[in-house]
């Protein structure tokens, strides 16, 4: 049957036509580049679409994946966190360390999930004339002689650490080192950041600070990836996070307040107190602890590195000597140990960023606004890059070993790397010259380290130990 349209709904269908058409042309555009984009670069087959590859990166053994992937489909692949959002993982350390000094911005959609927390924090930074200042503002603080003066604080909070050890070993019971040192980096931000005493190991895991962290931290990791979830908090968890924010929150503005009124202070450390306290939000304080257990893992089983290290630790430190001095810690072999902990298990994994255009970098054209990571785990462990790469070995850092520029890079690359390498360095060897100094050490029968990445890496059950006073 004949169809005989009006005039009026000839001129009407016309409208819708041209309407749709280029709605349409948008769409089939739209799907032609995601279809492309999905094959732009190798890498884990997505068997969901709505997750992407999420299951995976998601998962406990991500940092396994990590290497698998970088062996499997080569320096550069992607993943896809849900349908849309794709990550390009870098792992050439030619192009690692031509990105790393491009300015190009942080990307927005990576840490985005970060502010409720961090506010305008240096590492969030996006707007780079801003983090310039910032950075230009926060540095002398981070000085070397800045840094060493933060030695009686430290050995202060190490005295209550030894006490507690001390006990376990009276009593013959196992320590778990992981959360000590949580602890006894919580109690350290306290006093130099906060000017406040958390007492987080008198008080242990329970103390008010460690509480907070708790609840923030795993949260604010889901809000990264669904942002969603930050902007409208319905649910419970959400609420308890906004809420333990505002704790912290006020506790710093508090800490900022006292430490411009006290008279005591010297206008450095009161400078030093208030921009820590504004920038370096809390969440950074468990990364030093985590290559300190790392270490302590993989000396435990490498007899022969534990006994260089107590030759070495015993050289400098006289027995019965509780605290290092800083002339004490001068440890090379140590900071060989430290430096090979953090390339085999690195415990901050890198940074993100992302080009504003379409870049073709050594031949590879990334494209525009899409996530970039700069990524150290598999770079780290690549044997293309390194000898017997899957073997702890410290004696690949004796001096004058040459390394591959963009190869290693545990403290991110480049002028956004981390402003707090000196002091994290300074942590790690004063606690490990007290501990190894101090105690035998040896893991609990059978015990296997696993870690659960989040924001950094964590142990997934603690690191116990048993400890035993050293007698000479
Ligand atoms: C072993 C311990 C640590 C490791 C492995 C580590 C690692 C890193 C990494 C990988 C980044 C780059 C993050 C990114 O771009 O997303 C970074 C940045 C940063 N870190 Fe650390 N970090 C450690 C300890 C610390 C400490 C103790 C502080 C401060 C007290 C600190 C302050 C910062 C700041 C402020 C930035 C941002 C720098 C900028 O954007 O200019 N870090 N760190």
């Amino acid at each position: 049957m004949a169809v005989i349209l009006s005039f009026s709904e000839y001129t009407m269908l016309r409208a819708m036509f041209a309407l749709l058409l280029p709605v349409l042309a948008l769409l089939l555009r739209f799907i032609y580049r995601y279809r492309n984009a999905r094959c732009q670069f190798p890498g884990p087959p997505v068997t969901n679409f709505w997750l992407g590859n999420l299951d995976q990166t998601m998962a406990d053994d991500v940092y396994d994946k990590w290497l698998l992937w970088n062996r499997q489909y080569g320096h550069v692949f992607q993943t896809w966190n849900g349908p849309f959002s794709r990550v390009i993982y870098i792992g050439n350390p030619q192009m690692i360390s031509k990105i790393a000094s491009m300015n190009w911005p942080k990307s927005a959609v990576q840490y985005e999930g970060f502010k409720p927390l961090s506010g305008d924090a240096l590492f969030l930074q996006t707007d780079h004339e801003r983090w310039h200042r910032q950075r230009k503002r926060l540095a002398p603080a981070f000085q070397p002689h800045i840094i060493k003066g933060q030695y009686a604080a430290l050995a202060d909070h190490l005295t209550d650490y030894i006490r507690h050890i001390d006990t376990a070993a009276d009593a013959q019971t196992t320590v778990e080192l992981s959360s000590l040192h949580v602890l006894l980096s919580l109690d350290f931000v306290g006093t130099v950041a906060y000017g406040a005493r958390f007492h987080a190991i008198r008080q242990g895991p329970d103390c008010r600070i460690s509480r907070l962290l708790e609840t923030i931290l795993p949260e604010l990791m889901k809000c990264g990836l669904f942002p969603l979830r930050k902007t409208f908090p319905i649910l419970s968890k959400t609420r308890q996070m906004y809420r333990a924010i505002a704790e912290l929150r006020a506790m710093a503005a508090t800490a900022v307040q006292n430490a411009r009124q006290d008279a005591n202070h010297s206008e450095q450390s009161r400078k030093i107190f208030e921009i820590l306290a504004k920038y370096v939000c809390l969440c950074y304080s468990p990364l030093p602890i985590l290559p300190r257990f790392l270490t302590i893992n993989s000396y435990l089983r490498h007899p022969d590195i534990l006994a260089k290290l107590r030759a070495e630790v015993d050289a400098q430190i006289p027995f019965g000597v509780a605290i290092p001095s800083l002339d004490q810690v001068e440890l090379p072999y140590l900071n060989m140990v430290l430096k090979e902990t953090m390339r085999y298990r690195s415990t901050g994994f890198g940074t993100f960023r992302t080009c504003p255009v379409d870049s073709e970098i050594d031949g590879v054209v990334l494209p525009a606004n899409t996530t970039l990571a700069l990524w150290n785990p598999a770079v780290h462990r690549d044997p293309t890059l390194w000898e017997d790469a899957d073997r702890f070995d410290p004696e690949r850092w004796r001096p004058g070993q040459v390394k591959i520029k963009g190869s290693y890079f545990p403290f991110s690359y480049g002028p956004r790397s981390c402003i707090g390498q000196g002091l994290s360095m300074l942590i790690m060897t004063l606690t490990l010259a007290t501990l190894f100094r101090r105690y035998d050490l040896s893991l609990e029968p059978g015990f296997e380290m696993e870690c659960l990445p989040s924001f950094t890496l964590r142990p997934k059950r603690g690191l116990p130990v048993r400890v035993v006073r050293r007698t000479s």
